[in-house]
């Protein structure tokens, strides 16, 4: 099969795989979905006709097409190599299991043309683990998206320490074309940059419920109401730029040292107060209502990056 620059190989059809096929198919590119159970296939075509249908109706779809365009630009498949045999990128997003990724890189190692990128989406194992020792390694990475990926747009590029540099430069210009957010990791570091900002935010909550400072719910705010609406907007760095009369550096001054220090060593997420955060949001939010609250969330993500995109034409 010759290389398609507008075709696009999606490995998975889980929840992050049906994200990143309707991502591509936004931008008219031609995508295959490879999943190895007929029936989870069967389940994301059904899933992402739904989703686009509705997407459309409440005016969030993304991209310029119509929606019926972009529904035919998704095919799926249970034909490994009709996924991905002269795609121009392929996606792979099945179970964060280390031995399964690498099966599944050695065997596109092996069908994938001299052209092709290959970006794993994993959460958490740097690519240099599963890539090592294939003839086409220079041409994988890790595409880190961030759940839910079609909403929220911040995409990490993690190499492996042989990684070729145009090849990361070409999948930063790729995401930018299907309207993600890449950023650019020089080197692999455990937990990749997202999740460590995330936990250090988690940790610090977590400490300050535990020392009696503030409650669950209440600290949950500091963020959705305080913190979290302006960063939907500019990072920490900008912030404290923007909120010091003499800018960054008059922001930085020991006072910021003090108080980190002050909160004293990282504590394990264990312990009775596990099981008391866990059962004051099993009475807020039970588990059997999970989806429905995970749908308001999307709701409204969706409706604050829609809001963030037409606000950069501005
Ligand atoms: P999932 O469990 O929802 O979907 C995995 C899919 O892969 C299933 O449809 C399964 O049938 C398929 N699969 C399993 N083995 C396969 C094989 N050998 N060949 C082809 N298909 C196979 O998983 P999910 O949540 O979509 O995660 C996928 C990857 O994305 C994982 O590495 C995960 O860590 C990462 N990720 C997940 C996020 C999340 O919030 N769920 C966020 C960011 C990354």
């Amino acid at each position: 099969m010759a290389f398609s620059p507008r075709k696009i190989g999606i490995i998975g059809s889980g929840l992050i795989g049906r994200s990143w096929a309707m991502i591509f198919a936004s931008a008219d590119y031609k995508v295959v979905v490879y999943d190895n159970s007929a029936a989870q296939l069967s389940n994301a075509k059904e899933e992402i006709d739904k989703q686009l249908h509705g997407l459309s109706e409440q005016n969030l779809l993304r991209g310029d097409i119509p929606v019926q365009k972009q529904i035919e630009n998704i095919e799926f498949t249970t034909n490994f190599d009709a996924c991905t045999k002269g795609a121009k990128y392929i996606q792979e997003c099945i179970p964060e299991l280390i031995d399964l990724k690498r099966k599944i890189f050695n065997d596109l190692d092996n069908v994938m043309s001299d052209e092709s990128i290959v970006g794993s989406s994993t959460s958490a194992i740097p690519s240099s683990r599963f890539t090592n020792g294939l003839k086409h390694k220079s041409r994988m990475l890790v595409v880190h998206p961030t759940n839910p990926p079609y909403y929220v747009p911040l995409t990490e590029l993690v190499p492996a320490p042989w990684t070729d540099s145009d090849v990361v430069d070409e999948v930063y210009r790729l995401m930018q074309e299907i309207r993600q957010v890449p950023v650019k990791l020089t080197k692999e570091v455990y937990g990749f940059v997202l999740p460590r900002v995330h936990h250090a935010v988690l940790m610090e909550s977590w400490k300050m419920v535990q020392d009696g400072i503030i409650s669950i719910e209440d600290v949950d705010k500091v963020m959705s109401d305080g913190l979290g609406t302006r960063y939907a907007f500019m990072g920490p760095l900008e912030t404290r730029h923007l909120n010091f009369k003499g800018g960054f550096k008059d922001g930085c001054k020991p006072h910021v040292w003090e108080v980190s220090n002050d909160s004293g060593p990282n504590a394990r997420l264990e312990g009775p107060l596990l099981e008391i955060i866990q059962e004051d949001f099993n009475k807020r939010i039970p588990l059997e209502t999970l989806a429905e609250r995970r749908a308001w969330r999307d709701t409204r993500i969706a409706a604050l990056s829609k809001f963030k995109r037409d606000m950069s034409n501005c």
